[in-house]
């Protein structure tokens, strides 16, 4: 089959690979109808995610039809139209029984490495490293499923792939990014980052209840997606970005900060000066300007995706006395509610889509994405 694979920084490649095959009676294999580039894959494409190997497959937003079921599988059944969280959970392991899917203790087969870089093991992903388990991802003709009697969720016919093909990360992960905020009638939110994460989390911050969202990119077809998602914008590249948050409320600051930017955040904040005596690779100044915009004892929500130790202004949130929610999301929790939102037209998450494409112009479209030309914000490419 075909697939888009990593072969070092910048270097992604479309290769002809082994089809996938059941290897787990909880397997099952899907034909992919429509998968999609996520900023994570910038990451791993920028080299900012250690153990990535050469011909890694890429991707973990992706959906499609059940070809191939496992034998001990009953959950789905050939012909069955499935979309796959990037989380691969057992459904078993304390983690998994808490809802905490991103967390699972046993689907990580690089438990070890992952255990002595964050003290614990995270669950496997598909297409992240191998950090992360190493798992196939879903940039292909096809993609097998471990563990998908509890992952995958089945789609009604009605529903179309751009419908519900963000269920597998990106809506999920801004739904948990709103969740984090503990949102009150009363609460303005400020989120950094116009990016598919940063649309989607204005949505949901007003599905929340929130009473204004202030969101901030440079990037100007972004700005406008937000303005029209129903967010007041500012502007990062006129500067002094806190005086310009300061200044639209009142002084008072925001009640949350959804920092929706991760590693790839330009600017030159405080802690980009002073990560130059440090050895991570890693570019947090969105992240420093997210802490500093936060209100005194207000909520800091990080979806944003860092992997290595990065220097973090402690000192801003441990004076203000911020509470910091962040993690990979818990996509299971989520699921089943979302699936009914896009059912019942709450929310159309298609509205972020500006390129369709199928798998061979991947290459190209990665740094399309991710140089931000061509009024590009979101691909979704079709493999088949
Ligand atoms: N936690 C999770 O489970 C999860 C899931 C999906 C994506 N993510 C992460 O969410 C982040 C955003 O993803 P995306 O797909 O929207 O990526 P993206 O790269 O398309 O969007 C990031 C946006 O941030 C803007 N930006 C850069 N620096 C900024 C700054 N200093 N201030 C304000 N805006 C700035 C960019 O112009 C861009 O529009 C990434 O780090 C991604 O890895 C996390
Ligand atoms: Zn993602
Ligand atoms: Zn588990």
């Amino acid at each position: 089959m075909q697939a888009l694979c990593w072969h070092g920084k910048g270097d992604i490649r479309c290769d002809t690979v082994p089809d996938p095959r059941i290897e787990d009676a909880r397997d099952i294999v899907i034909k992919v109808t429509s998968c999609a580039i996520c900023g994570s894959d910038l990451h791993l494409m920028d080299g900012q995610i250690p153990t990535m190997e050469s011909g890694d497959i890429m991707g973990h937003e992706t959906m499609g039809e059940v070809i191939e079921v496992g034998s001990g599988h009953t959950k789905f059944k050939k012909g069955d139209r499935v979309v796959v969280p990037f989380t691969i959970s057992c459904g078993e392991c304390r983690q998994c029984k808490m809802g905490n899917f991103s967390v699972c203790e046993r689907t990580n087969p690089n438990a070890k490495m992952a255990a002595e870089m964050y003290g614990y093991t995270t669950a496997g992903l598909f297409g992240f490293s191998h950090l992360t388990g190493g798992f196939p991802g879903g940039q292909a003709q096809y993609l097998r499923v471990p563990y998908a009697d509890v992952g995958p969720i089945k789609v009604p016919e009605n529903l179309t792939d751009e419908q519900v093909l963000f269920l597998s990360d990106i809506f999920p992960t801004a739904y948990q990014a709103a969740d984090h905020c503990e949102i009150k009638p009363t609460d303005t939110i400020v989120i950094f980052g116009c990016g598919p994460v940063g649309l989607l989390t204005i949505k949901c911050c007003l599905l929340l209840g929130a009473k204004r969202v202030i969101s901030i990119d440079d990037v100007p077809e972004r700005m406008e997606l937000a303005r029209q998602a129903g967010a007041e914008v500012l502007d990062h590249s006129k500067g002094e970005i806190q005086k310009q948050i300061l200044e639209a409320t009142q002084g008072l600051g925001p009640d949350a900060v959804i920092e929706a930017v991760g590693m790839e955040a330009h600017g030159s904040g405080v802690m980009n000066v002073l990560k130059s005596a440090f050895t991570s690779s890693e570019r947090p100044s969105a992240l420093d300007e997210a802490i500093l915009a936060c209100r005194p004892c207000g909520i800091l929500s990080v979806p944003g995706v860092y992997g290595a130790a990065i220097p973090v202004m402690m000192g801003a949130i441990m004076q203000k006395g911020l509470t910091v929610k962040t993690g990979q999301t818990h996509v299971q929790r989520y699921l089943e509610p979302l699936l009914k939102m896009v059912a019942n037209g709450k929310i159309d998450p298609g509205f972020i889509i500006t390129h369709r494409i199928g798998l061979k112009e991947g290459p190209d479209m990665y740094k399309t994405f991710r140089d931000k030309k061509d009024g590009c914000v979101k691909v979704v490419i079709h493999p088949n």
